[in-house]
């Protein structure tokens, strides 16, 4: 059940899609205070669990910490860090009975649960107009289902964006990358897309293409048509900011439609990233909005068939205004005897020039529900840049899926695009995050998503990428990518490299059944990894594990996410098929017993384990999604007597066919022996004794 509530006048997001009946009163479960701030108060006791919040720090619980929902361009966050990219602001409390929340407000949101007091979540919207929805119902997964229809269908790519993709901020030149692809295949690492970082524009221009480095758009068209005969698709970057120079067209035109975000006084807004002096697109105004979407036509027609929109909470290094605070404050210290409170503010006053309250007030955005202050639709930006080019796909090439992603996001977003987790580093507690924040991200219907494998800042180790790729060929976006002042993590860097090459390898055999398993997702409005708890209620042992994941509806991983552990503790919640892998490879499957166990993983191993009665199909493995056999499947199982399952399939590419072939493998125990009911299987199936004779 949903109820709605209305306070204030909202500004309406559009993340909601189901027309709800507004309730009256104020909504059940909660204590409200509504003035100048509005404040939603609900007790927490010892048993309370805390699940959602999408894009964020710390654990799958979420209790004892106080976030804040405001997109923030935050690389090597921490523990400690309050707001990542993203403003993801549902909640499910989980005790004796079960309550949903989702807080539909553009603005600045604080969802202090048990951090103030350990007994008390409190949620403060910063401006007293929210729409505010409950959610009641049998367990996590009806509440969270109930949750992605009131907000829509998630976003489905292309088939071939389920491959492995290799980026870096640092591919100057089509030689670079050619080079990339060149030495992936002389590793035998299979490859679906190289992806270009702002060195692909000229002089870092949105819409442009380099005349040398990359010979622009002819130059580009060339390079994406050769390396596609490879299977290798391009993936160039598109930046919120536009540069402010005056010949440059884009900038020109959007100056004279009125379509940048106004200052006070009505001209366009300057801030400084990448490009130097830049103005945004006003993508919350709609005639903006296709504008800017309409631009990426210019890389469509370079053959280009995927993009990830970058720097949209919208990031901003300095406003001239910052720039100058910032130098009179220094400019007043001069020559004072500046003492150890004086220091540490001198220490923050460039560091706090991106972050300035006062910036993100001084702007507007021309709406149909009239011109707003940023700061009070701040976390719309990334969504509505995204939207953009995603509304322009669908014009020009309606029946095409075009990979997107982006940085920034809000809910809703997930109609139109996958994400990625922003610049995290190349350390073990951020793979430890990836593991942690995709049931979350997938709560809040972002189910095609994934982190910058290896980590984008800091130098990565072997292990490191190595253990990455071992969780990240779960992950349906899988992408390695690294920042320009960090070693460089290609695996073809690696003594390991052939190792490496066949973890992806193993990634390709399970893409018929992650490719199911997204769409069953996306279909049912449902989770690909799911919490432990979501599908063992009744199991308080499963509430407590953080680093073990439901994957699809057959898989649970146990991921080795600690330096030179050769080996992890795993708990079953029921008996489970463990199969061992190394690189592509099956080496032994195992069943085990539900409960504790220790079990020993190699770095060149993983494990994972299959749910009794339930089938994983594996292919064959290929160099590319498009080379792949999807007919003869490798069928690993567990049970007893028949266990069949349902795996959905397409052609990759249009939005029409999507989903649109079936097939059900089905295997049955007869006279001793399993057979199935299709010969292009190769069965390897594990006798569970039934539950009388164990
Ligand atoms: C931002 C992005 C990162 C990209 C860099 C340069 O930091 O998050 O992925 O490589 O900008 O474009």
């Amino acid at each position: 059940m949903i109820a709605k509530h209305i306070f204030g006048t909202p500004f309406d997001s559009e993340a909601a899609v189901l027309n709800v009946a507004v309730s009256s009163g104020t909504p059940a479960g909660f204590d409200t205070e509504c003035g100048e701030k509005l404040v939603l108060s609900r007790p927490l006791t010892d048993n309370t669990v805390i699940y959602g919040l999408g894009e964020n720090v710390r654990g799958i619980n979420k209790r004892g910490y106080s976030y804040v929902s405001f997109c923030t361009d935050i690389a090597g966050h921490t523990e400690t860090t309050a707001s990542l990219y993203a403003a993801h602001n549902f909640v499910i409390f989980s005790d004796t009975e079960l309550l949903g929340l989702f807080v539909d407000s553009p603005g600045r949101v604080t969802f202090d649960l048990g951090f103030t007091s350990g007994d008390t979540a409190k949620i403060t919207v910063d401006r007293p107009d929210a729409v505010i929805y409950t959610f009641t119902g049998d367990s996590l997964t009806d509440i969270t289902t109930q949750f992605r229809r009131l907000t829509g269908k998630s976003y489905i790519p292309p088939k071939w964006a389920f491959g492995y993709q290799q980026s870096r901020w640092g591919y100057r030149n089509a030689d670079d990358v050619r080079e990339v692809v060149r030495r992936c295949r002389e590793v035998g690492c299979p490859l679906d897309s190289v992806y270009l970082d702002i060195d692909y524009m000229d002089d870092l221009k949105d819409f442009t293409v380099h005349p040398e480095a990359f010979g622009g758009f002819d130059g580009l068209k060339e390079l994406s048509s050769e390396l596609k005969e490879q299977g290798v698709r391009l993936v160039p970057i598109i930046d919120a900011g536009v540069k402010e120079q005056k010949g440059y067209d884009i900038y020109e035109e959007g100056c004279e439609k009125g379509y940048f975000c106004k200052d006070e006084k009505g001209d366009p807004f300057v801030v400084a990233v990448w490009p130097g002096r830049s103005v945004f697109p006003d993508v919350l105004n709609p005639d903006a909005r296709r504008w800017f979407g309409s631009k990426y036509k210019r890389l469509l027609d370079c053959g280009i068939e995927g993009f990830w929109n970058d720097m949209n909470e919208p990031s901003i290094f300095y406003t001239p205004a910052g720039l100058n605070a910032a130098m009179d404050e220094v400019d007043s210290m001069r020559g004072k005897n500046v003492g150890i409170y004086d220091y540490f503010r001198l220490l923050g006053v460039f560091n706090e020039m991106s972050r300035r309250p006062e910036d993100l007030r001084s702007f507007y955005h021309d709406t149909p529900q009239g011109r707003v202050s940023h700061i009070d639709v701040h976390n719309l930006f990334g969504y509505n840049m995204t939207r953009a080019a995603q509304e322009a796909f669908r014009e020009i090439e309606p029946d095409k899926r075009i990979l997107l992603f982006s940085r920034a996001s809000y809910i809703g977003m997930h109609r139109y695009s996958g994400l990625w987790t922003g610049d995290n580093c190349a350390w073990w507690s951020h793979l430890l995050l990836n593991i942690k924040m995709m049931p979350s991200l997938n709560m809040c219907g972002f189910i095609y998503s994934g982190a910058d494998i290896g980590g984008f800042g800091s130098d990565t180790s072997e292990d490191l990428v190595m253990r990455w790729l071992q969780f990240g060929i779960f992950t349906p976006l899988m992408r390695n990518h690294s920042a320009w002042d960090t070693r460089e993590q290609e695996v073809y860097r690696f003594r390991l490299a052939k190792e490496m090459s066949g973890v992806i390898s193993l990634r390709y055999r399970l893409v018929p059944y992650l490719y199911s398993e997204f769409l069953k997702a996306v279909q049912n409005d449902g989770m690909l990894f799911r919490p432990l708890s979501f599908d063992y209620p009744d199991d308080p042992m499963s509430a407590q594990v953080e680093d073990q994941l439901m994957w699809g509806g057959s898989v649970m991983l146990a991921p080795v996410h600690q330096q030179n552990a050769a080996g992890r503790y795993v708990y079953l919640p029921e008996d489970m098929l463990c199969v061992r892998f190394r690189g592509a490879d099956i080496v032994e499957t195992v069943p085990m017993s539900s409960g504790h166990h220790y079990i020993s993983i190699p770095l060149a191993e993983l494990v994972l384990f299959v749910r009794p009665g339930h089938l994983l199909p594996l292919g064959n493995p290929a160099d590319c999604v498009e080379h792949l056999d999807t007919e003869q499947l490798e069928i690993i199982g567990y049970g007893s007597g028949e266990i069949t399952c349902e795996l959905l399939d397409d052609d990759g590419i249009t939005v029409s066919g999507i989903g649109c072939r079936f097939r059900y493998p089905r295997v049955c125990r007869e006279n001793g022996e399993w057979r199935s009911n299709d010969d292009r299987l190769r069965l390897r199936i594990t006798d569970r004794p039934a539950d009388g004779d164990k």
